[in-house]
Order: structure tokens, then C-alpha cells, then sequence
């Protein structure tokens, strides 16, 4: 692999683990502006010291963040469905290459659509855009999308997608975590980090899902509404970075978000002597 594509995937996987805490703001490019993420520059601002990555469209990059930023930026580059269809499949390649590499980005994302009406396009689009992160040493990650068929989100279907996606090229890849998901982590032979999905009942359950995810062999979360739909977001984040770069159990984890929750106690606990871990990673922006 060229150094250009190694230092970039460096950047996005931080520290001893080489984990990484992405933070998903890309979903108005088919949503619209959607709970949480109404006005993209006030939901980033707070969040952006505290993420490894942020992963978004060009125009919400170009509009909503600092270019003196030194956040790694995955780029999302496809789109072309809403959801005012019932097949969100129907996608097309938005971003050329070189306007990839003029935004310096770390990555490049696409989602593609297994076993949908857009399936073949989706596909062949992966394998383009591989071919020209090759040429300009910018990684590509496919993101297994199930559009409106949540449902299909289990171990067979993630590793078949997971696994197409790594073969034709992808040099990593996002899904969404399941039950049995070291069958689908051991089936992908390249970094695998989890989404959240849809807002959980909790934050203890989305800590708990990223938990489960990296203890199952993720290699982080790139995770949006479970985040900025939350009531304390910053904190969330806080508490993710503890479970994804510290090891924090969800209880651990959960007390980092509470205590950065709390106005009068910015600080996060400490875990007690003697123990594993530290949260310090997760109680403190990330050193950008
Ligand atoms: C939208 C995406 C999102 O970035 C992805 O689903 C992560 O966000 P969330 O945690 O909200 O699911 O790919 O198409």
C-alpha cells in the first residue's frame, strides 16, 4: 500500500488500538435536514473535537466546517435517491475523484445496496471508485446499505455484503452490528466499523451495541443519530470514545457521559486504581 494511502488510514485510526470514533453527519444528502442535524454547522462545531473522523457530503463540508479543521474527512460520494422513494437503491457517483483530492479528504465512501433493484450499479460503481483511490492513494469504504429494509440487517446478509465489498476492492467497510457479528467480521478480510441506525431506546443501548461491536473484532463506530439526536451529545461521543479507544465497559462508559452531561462536572471519572483501563482518551478531545 502507498504511503499516501497509508497515512491517511493512519490518521483515521488513531492511537494504541488503532480504533477510530467516526461521527456520521452525512444523512441530509437523502434525508434532508433531519432531527438533530437540521443546521449541520451548529450539530459539527461541539462534536468535531471529539471525533477521529467526521463523514459527510461535499456541500455540508464545504459550507459547515473550518478548512483549518485537521479532522480527517471521509467524503460520502454517492447519492442520487431520497426518501420520498421506496427504492433508495437508485444511486449514482456524485463527487469526481479530483474534487476528492482538492478537499484533501481521508477517505471516500459509497454505499452499496446488496441484493437490491440497485445492486449492479452500486457495485460497479465500488470497483470505479477503487480504481481511482488507487490512482490518487485516497481509501475508498463501502457502506452496506439496506435502505428502508432495516430488517435485513443479520450475520448472513452483513457477511455476504461485508465480504463482496472487501473483494471488489473496498479498503474498509461499514455495516451495521448484528447478532452474530464475529461471523461477519471474520468473513471481511478489511476494518470493519459499525453505524448505529436509527435512534436506540438509550444511550446505555447504543453504548452497549458499540461495545459488543469492537469486543466482536469492529474496529470503531462511524455512528451519527445515536449521537447528535441524543440530549447531551458531546457527552455521548465522550462516552463512545471511552468504549472504542479506552476499553471502557458500558458502565465505565455510561459514567463518562453522565458526568460530562453534568454542568457542574465537565470531568469524567476516573476508573479506580489498580484496574485495566483509563478513560482519560474518552473524558478529553482527541489531541487535534
Ligand atoms: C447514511 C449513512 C450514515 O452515515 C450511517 O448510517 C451512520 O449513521 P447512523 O449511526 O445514524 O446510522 O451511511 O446513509
Amino acid at each position: 500500500m502507498d504511503w499516501g494511502m497509508r497515512n491517511r488510514l493512519g490518521r483515521m485510526f488513531p492511537g494504541p488500538r488503532a480504533n477510530t470514533v467516526m461521527l456520521a453527519v452525512d444523512h441530509g444528502y437523502f434525508m434532508g435536514p433531519t432531527h438533530g442535524l437540521e443546521d449541520p454547522r451548529a450539530t459539527i462545531a461541539p462534536l468535531l473535537p471529539y471525533a477521529d473522523a467526521l463523514a459527510l457530503t461535499r456541500g455540508v463540508l464545504r459550507a459547515c466546517v473550518p478548512p483549518e479543521s485537521g479532522t480527517p474527512i471521509v467524503l460520502r460520494v454517492s447519492g442520487g435517491a431520497t426518501v420520498l422513494k421506496d427504492d433508495l437503491s437508485d444511486e449514482t457517483i456524485t463527487v469526481a475523484m479530483r474534487d476528492a483530492a482538492r478537499l484533501n479528504v481521508s477517505a471516500v465512501a459509497l454505499s452499496v445496496f446488496v441484493g437490491a433493484p440497485g445492486e449492479h450499479r452500486s457495485l460497479a460503481n465500488l470497483a470505479a471508485l477503487v480504481d481511482e483511490g488507487q490512482d490518487a492513494g485516497i481509501p475508498v469504504m463501502a457502506i452496506t446499505a439496506v435502505g428502508k429494509e432495516l430488517e435485513k440487517r443479520d450475520a448472513r446478509y452483513l457477511s455476504l455484503a461485508c465480504r463482496v465489498s472487501a473483494e471488489l476492492g473496498a479498503h474498509l467497510v461499514k455495516t451495521y452490528y448484528c447478532e452474530g457479528f464475529e461471523r461477519v467480521v471474520e468473513g471481511c478480510p478489511v476494518p470493519l466499523v459499525v453505524a448505529g441506525g436509527p435512534r436506540l431506546d438509550s444511550d446505555r443501548a447504543a453504548l452497549e451495541l458499540a461495545h459488543a461491536a469492537v469486543a466482536a473484532g469492529a474496529r470503531g463506530i462511524d455512528m451519527g443519530r445515536n449521537v447528535w439526536q441524543s440530549d447531551h451529545p458531546v457527552a455521548m461521543l465522550r462516552g463512545l470514545r471511552a468504549v472504542v479507544h479506552d476499553g471502557a465497559s458500558v458502565d465505565e462508559a455510561l459514567a463518562v457521559v453522565e458526568a460530562a452531561a453534568t454542568p457542574v462536572a465537565r470531568a469524567a471519572p476516573r476508573i479506580a486504581p489498580g484496574t485495566r483501563r483509563s478513560v482519560s482518551r474518552g473524558a478529553t478531545p482527541s489531541p487535534r
